[in-house]
């Protein structure tokens, strides 16, 4: 069976059906892109995936096991990350401290023992650490560990959420237009940690508007329109689908 898959999924909005009849499976190891109009329902369906916003109808499985009704965190921990459209960068933390709010969904460490400093909480809260360095290493962020995140530039805060992400050790990663806002040489940086995190095992579900970057990185793309599945395939041929051409992409 696919690592993740949604059947027949509906999200209505009073009368705006944001998802609807919406089937698809998504392959171990692989980037998969969902692409389409603004407003096509693209973030309306991470939020499903996460159970954010429940869905009016339909379910969805991941690694063969039925989350539907699963509440985030217990999607979080069976290995399901995500980074957001709008940056969920916390100002008043350094990089380091950002990425380790991410490895807390792991960690195991209850309130009381917590609270009580206990030596298994200490030993506990080093693997956080180490895992969270090695995060922020992997997307080349090692230099920025100790900075305070609101002297960062953009570019670098669109980086440390997808390095949070990766500390919770996930097998799926979905990611909510990371290249937005970013130029030329960020982007192709981007593309190049994108394609490295699927080299290390995740699997990538990527929402972008970036063309170039989706159909340079994707092995399959999703088209959604109006919340509905216009059409799906390899780059070359969603680039050559009429529909899509017509609805999304342009001449
Ligand atoms: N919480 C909500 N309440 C009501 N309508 C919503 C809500 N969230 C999304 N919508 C509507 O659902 C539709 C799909 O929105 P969504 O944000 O999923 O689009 P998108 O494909 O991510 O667009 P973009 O490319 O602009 O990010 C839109 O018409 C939006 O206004
Ligand atoms: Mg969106």
């Amino acid at each position: 069976m696919a690592l993740l898959e949604v059947r027949e999924l509906e999200k209505h909005f009073g009368g705006l059906k944001a998802v609807s009849h919406l089937s698809f499976s998504v392959e171990e190891n692989m980037i998969f892109s969902i692409i389409g109009p603004n407003g096509a329902g693209k973030t309306t369906l991470f939020n499903l995936l996460t159970n954010i916003y429940s869905p009016t109808s339909g379910s969805i499985f991941f690694d063969s096991k039925e989350i539907t009704h699963l509440p985030p965190y217990r999607i979080a921990r069976l290995g399901i990350s995500r980074t957001f459209q709008n940056l969920q960068v916390f100002l008043n933390m350094n990089a380091l401290e950002n990425v380790m709010v991410g490895c807390h969904l792991r960690s195991k460490a209850g309130l009381i023992s917590s609270a009580l400093r206990l030596p298994s909480v200490i030993e506990e809260e080093k693997k956080v650490r180490q895992m969270a360095l090695e995060a922020l290493d992997f997307c080349g962020l090692a230099h920025v560990a100790h900075s305070p995140a609101s002297s960062l530039p953009y570019g670098i805060l669109k980086k440390l959420e997808i390095a949070r992400s990766l500390a919770a050790k996930p097998r799926l990663l979905l990611m909510d237009e990371p290249a937005a806002g970013l130029n030329d040489t960020e982007t192709a940086e981007l593309c190049q940690l994108i394609r490295q995190i699927r080299d290390s095992g995740i699997t990538v579900l990527l929402v972008e508007h970036n063309m170039s970057l989706v159909m340079e990185i994707s092995q399959q793309i999703l088209v959604l329109n109006y919340g509905q599945l216009l059409a799906q395939g390899t780059p070359e041929e969603v680039q050559k689908n009429q529909e899509v051409i017509a609805a999304y992409l342009g001449e």
